[in-house]
């Protein structure tokens, strides 16, 4: 093998790397023969000096290489579609889009992950349903899909053990937002876990990896292209993050709303995102309708009840409570009020998600408990008129003390005008 520190150097001068060597490179890390300090410094310098399409898929290609890869469509007998959101504050959709897409008659098998950084992540949120396994086997989810038409669990640790290692040397190297590094990250989980096709929300916006629009149409082009490259249909939705998604951020209190969602009773912008992340599912899916007729069933699984019921059925088959009650609730509940009357002009994501993580929602280190029953509740959003000591949020917390710092962070993520700011969709473009 050609010696690290040679491709460390070569990356950083700019030159563009031999498909073989990634491979090397990356497949030697993961067997433990190359140290993570020289990974740490091959990372940067891809940080700066970006990865070709060429490179971009080789790291791909030895990422899902590095470990054992699943065939869900011949398992099931099925067309298999999954969806992968980039990450963001509030972010509940797959436990929405799932029972959805079930109650529809398409099978849906995903691995999830943990939270990163401000950003939660679904196993988090299944976990504060009590009794809630996650933990199958390939076995299990194949049966537990074949019986329920709907399973969710944690990524087993022989699938892409490469992103695994490199992930958490990302998280702490500030080689994380880097779009060839991402779309790596993101595709070689969902090619090895056997969609034939993938519905991906990149989110956009100060509570996202990408800030700009910008950087992520790149990052939706370059993930649609390893896709078509490893034979999948991709779609890439791009979505606002400028505001948390839907009101709810914290675990427990995003899994009720939820459940709120799929009784139709959600807010606007998160039922939107469902119900069209849900249309391009099913259209992608073998039930041969087109979008518009996907997302008609959709609609149609949220007003007859059915797509409750897949919820009931879903969480019941891995063991977990489905009582709403059965959820924990936080000991102290704390107002935020606005100061004047006005219309909400901005709620930035990002202080709302640190507020959520302070109060113990996220990790600050990679092993940190979590608290299921804390979080922020966002009950005005951009664009509604408040009136002076109006309520704008709720913060759910363990203490007095933590809550009145999250109500400071959670008030100052608000800025209240005089005029109504310019609306602005939840799906800002589609792609692919
Ligand atoms: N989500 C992932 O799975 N990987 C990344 O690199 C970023 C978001």
């Amino acid at each position: 093998m050609i010696p690290p520190a040679e491709l460390i150097q070569r990356k950083r001068d700019g030159k563009e790397l031999e498909s073989e060597e990634i491979a090397e490179l990356v497949l030697a890390y993961v067997r433990g023969d190359v140290p993570d300090y020289q990974v740490a410094a091959f990372l940067m310098a891809v940080y700066f000096q970006g990865l070709s399409s060429a490179e971009t898929f080789a790291l791909t290609d030895a990422m899902v290489r590095s470990g054992e890869t699943i065939d869900l469509g011949a398992a099931l007998g099925r067309r298999v579609v999954d969806k992968h959101s980039t990450g963001g504050v509030g972010d509940k959709t797959t436990l929405a889009v799932g029972p959805i897409v079930a109650a529809c008659g398409v099978p849906f098998a995903k691995m999830s992950g943990r939270g990163l950084g401000h950003t939660g992540g679904t196993l988090d949120k299944l976990e504060s349903i009590p009794g809630f396994r996650f933990e199958l086997t390939t076995e299990e989810l194949v049966r537990q899909v074949q019986a329920t038409g709907l399973a969710i669990v944690g990524q087993t640790a022989d699938l892409v053990p490469a992103d695994k290692m490199l992930y958490a040397l990302r998280d702490v190297t500030a080689t994380v937002d880097n779009v060839s590094l991402i779309a790596a990250s993101i595709m070689s989980k969902k090619i090895a876990a056997g969609a034939d096709a993938i519905v991906l929300d990149v989110k956009v916006g100060d509570g996202a990896f990408m800030k700009t629009l910008a950087d992520a149409q790149v990052l939706a082009e370059t993930m649609i292209a390893l896709g078509r490259r490893a034979e999948r249909d991709v779609v890439c939705v791009l979505t606002d993050m400028d505001q948390p998604l839907g009101c709810a951020v914290g675990n427990a209190l995003e899994v009720r709303e939820a459940v709120a969602t799929l009784r139709g009773e959600g807010p606007a912008d998160f039922t939107e995102l469902v119900l069209d992340a849900c249309g391009h599912l099913l259209a992608l899916s073998d039930l041969g309708v087109d979008r518009g007729e996907g997302r008609r069933l959709a609609e149609a699984a949220v007003a007859d009840g059915s797509a409750v019921a897949a919820y009931e059925r879903w969480v019941r088959a891995q063991g977990g409570d489905p009582d709403e009650d059965a959820l924990p609730k936080a000991t102290f509940v704390r107002e935020v009020v606005a100061l004047h009357d006005g219309y909400v002009g901005r709620l930035a994501a990002l202080p709302v998600g640190l507020a959520a993580l302070h109060l113990g929602a996220g990790r600050r280190e990679k092993d940190d408990p979590i608290d299921h029953a804390v979080g922020v509740v966002c009950l005005k959003k951009r664009g509604d008129s408040v009136a002076e000591g109006e309520r704008l949020a709720e913060i759910h917390a363990r203490s007095e003390r933590e809550a009145a710092a999250a109500a400071d962070e959670v008030l100052a993520a608000y800025e209240i005008g005089d005029e109504p700011p310019r609306s602005r969709p939840i799906v800002l473009e589609t792609i692919g």
